[in-house]
């Protein structure tokens, strides 16, 4: 009988560790299960902080923002202007036009003031040259081609982006692509600006030069 009552005791703790031991691997599998969406969703968190803002291939400095333009392709997509990851003018938000894009955004904010298409080729140039001549002090300006940025284009206006550290605006013409980051006040040439000239011989698209995308850091004006 005491055997017996010994051998039942061990039975019983045998089955009660056995017990515990898998509702311990239960519970912790369990919290597995639980963890590992939080787990993941930390995965995609950390790659969104390491996506860089435009998606740049690097990220800018402190005190620097990010921006992309691309110019329109052809006259069948058109371009767009991303600044500190925001979409300012894009295709999908139905924003752009044929001629000239232009955003303007301040300078030390990096929030945008307005932005405008403008029809280079059939449209009033007056419209873009009263749209530069109010270039507020100490804003950036961003602009993309689109088709065609040149035919309207005159002297004055040339000369207005000119001032705002273009080196190509005196070239402009004909179903040219364009991009351009530039400021007023700019003292000297922006180092943002990419141009082709529309020539058959080497023309991407039948008709018009490859598009051109422009990325960068700008530096945040400090007052
Ligand atoms: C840009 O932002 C600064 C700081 O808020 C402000 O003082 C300045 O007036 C703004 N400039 C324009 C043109 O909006």
């Amino acid at each position: 009988m005491r055997v017996s009552g010994l051998l039942r005791l061990l039975v019983f703790t045998f089955v009660l560790v056995t017990t515990l031991f898998f509702v311990r691997s239960y519970i912790s599998f369990n919290m597995q299960t639980v963890r590992l969406p939080r787990w993941m969703g930390l995965v995609t968190k950390e790659n969104q902080v390491a996506k860089t803002k435009c998606g740049l291939s690097k990220p800018c400095p402190a005190n620097f923002f990010a921006f992309k333009i691309s110019s329109g392709a052809a006259n069948v997509v058109g371009p767009s202007m991303c600044f500190e990851n925001h979409i300012i003018m894009s295709p999908v938000k139905n924003n752009v036009g044929r001629g000239l894009n232009i955003a303007l955004v301040n300078g030390t904010t990096g929030l945008v003031l307005r932005h405008n298409s403008f029809d280079m080729y059939s449209g009033d140039p007056k419209s873009v040259l009263q749209f530069l001549k109010e270039v507020p002090m100490g804003t950036l300006v961003l602009v993309a081609s689109y088709d065609d940025p040149g035919t309207k284009m005159n002297d004055d206006i040339r000369k207005l982006l000119s001032d705002l550290g273009s080196s190509y605006a005196k070239e402009l013409g004909f179903r040219d692509s364009w991009v351009f980051l530039g400021a007023r006040e700019l003292k000297s040439k922006s180092p943002f600006e990419e141009y082709l000239k529309n020539n058959p011989d080497t023309n991407k698209y039948e008709g018009w030069p490859e598009l051109l995308e422009l990325e960068g850091c700008v530096p945040k004006k400090v007052f």
